[in-house]
């Protein structure tokens, strides 16, 4: 999770106006003298979709974990015998410009409609699908959220955050993100972070 953290903030970096959505939207739906809490979670619309749109661009599983055929089968057209193993690239159909539109692009918007939910597969799919998926997207908004809430984020040249990807079981980023915060007038005024 610690990876989808810098990705998210490395994104959002990249694109300033996402960081000022997320504010705004927390700023309206949760009271300036406490921090983001699980409760707030349900009226938060557009954080979120910031969480999808990091997790399809930055799938940390990019491979899925190696399937086996239990049986005879067909998969999209190919005949799979029983025993061969199966490796899902999430990596490319995240990025798959006949499923999406610009696909490389940073467009949390396009999970408002939902219309492509389907193809959006980071946690795997059936019976094996990851469980954690749900307390990992929760973790994921809580914690973007509130270091959002408490901070304000600026990287650290005028040069945009090196986005190169690493190769690995997971994607790590080459370069690890450095970033310049400081505390907003809100948390200073009500000691957020200290209380
Ligand atoms: C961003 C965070 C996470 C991502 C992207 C992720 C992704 C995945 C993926 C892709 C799989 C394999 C699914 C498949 O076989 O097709 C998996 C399996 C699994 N994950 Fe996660 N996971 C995350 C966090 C978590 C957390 C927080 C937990 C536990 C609290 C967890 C527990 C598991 C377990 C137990 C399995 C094995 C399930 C099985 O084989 O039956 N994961 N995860």
């Amino acid at each position: 999770m610690s990876i989808s953290m810098e990705w998210a903030m490395s994104l959002l970096l990249n694109n300033p106006q996402s960081i000022n959505k997320i504010k705004a939207e927390i700023d309206a739906n949760v009271p300036e003298d406490r921090l983001l809490d699980e409760q707030d979670l349900p009226k938060l619309k557009y954080l979120p979709n910031v969480i999808t749109e990091t997790l399809r661009l930055y799938p940390p599983v990019p491979f899925l974990i190696p399937h086996q055929a239990s049986e005879n089968c067909t998969v999209g057209g190919y005949d799979i015998s029983k025993g061969t193993m199966l490796l899902v690239n999430l990596w490319a159909m995240h990025r798959d410009p006949r499923l999406w539109e610009k696909p490389t692009e940073f467009i949390p918007e396009r999970h408002e409609l939902k219309k492509e939910e389907e193809y959006m597969l980071p946690f795997g799919a059936g019976r094996r699908k990851c469980p954690g998926g749900g307390i990992a997207n929760r973790v994921l908004e809580l914690t973007l959220g509130t270091l959002i809430q408490a901070f304000e984020w600026e990287r650290v040249s005028e040069e945009m955050v090196d986005m190169t990807e690493g190769t690995g079981f997971s994607i790590p980023k080459v370069k690890a993100l450095e970033a310049i915060c400081k505390p907003r007038d809100n948390t200073i005024k009500h000691s957020l972070v200290l209380s």
